[in-house]
């Protein structure tokens, strides 16, 4: 039979932290599902394997995932440099640029991957995209600061075609409000771009604070696949 999803996001995580996480590192935490396996199996491996391991979180509730696990909690003020960050992503092209952001940690996660020497994805294979776009129509994330939404998302769609809509909360009146109080438009496009360029130019408009594009950042993504690959 073929694999569900969230037993894929398992066996990327699994090979990711096995593959990557040594003795004395210290770790980018990132946020969503996938990351919650990386997680089980990290602290599992620190406990068997008594590694000493500093973990930086990407969002709260990345935080909160090191704290229950027991883990070492740290930040990019103690740890500025990363030996290796791990994290999920919306969806992933063939040059291995990213949509990230659908939890709405875009900023952070993109900080602290910048932070690491090695930025390494886990995803599951509905991820896997030929081109940005094509898999989720959900589009690319950008978080703005509140007085700013309006605006911005017109300059978006001036500028690129397609819209960007206010995120909404799911239960509770109003917009989603990030880890930064900061609100996020889901910019949804018509049709492929130069992803670096459009990166680059979401960042300058005023009151953008970061775009879930991230272009050239990825070492390496583990997809796990139906067949219980990875
Ligand atoms: C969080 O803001 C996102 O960037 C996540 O990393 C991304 O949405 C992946 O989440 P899943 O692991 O739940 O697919």
């Amino acid at each position: 039979g073929t694999l569900m999803a969230e037993e894929a996001k398992k066996l990327a995580a699994y090979a990711a932290v096995d593959t990557h996480i040594q003795n004395n590192q210290v770790v980018g935490v990132g946020s969503g599902s996938t990351i919650v396996y990386a997680v089980d199996r990290l602290a599992e491996r620190v406990r068997q394997e008594k590694l000493n391991i500093v973990c930086v979180p990407t969002s709260f509730q990345a935080r909160q995932l090191i704290l229950q696990h027991g883990l070492t909690l740290s930040d990019l003020e103690r740890h500025p440099e990363l030996d290796v960050a791990i994290d999920g992503a919306d969806e992933v092209d063939a040059a291995l640029t990213l949509i990230k952001g659908g939890g709405g940690c875009l900023t952070q996660e993109k900080i602290v991957a910048g932070c690491a020497k090695h930025f390494i994805v886990i995803a599951d294979y509905r991820k896997d995209s030929k081109a940005l776009g094509q898999q989720w129509k959900k589009g690319v994330p950008v978080e703005v600061i509140p007085m700013a939404y309006v605006p911005v998302s017109r300059a978006i769609a001036r500028r690129f075609g397609g819209e960007a809509v206010l995120r909404m909360a799911v239960s509770k009146a109003g917009p989603v409000v990030t880890d930064n109080s900061n609100f996020i438009l889901d910019w949804k496009f018509e049709h492929a771009q130069k992803w670096k360029e459009v990166n680059t130019a979401i960042k300058m408009i005023p009151g953008v604070v970061e775009t879930g594009l991230f272009v050239g950042m990825a070492e390496r993504v583990y997809f796990g696949m139906e067949d219980g690959s990875v």
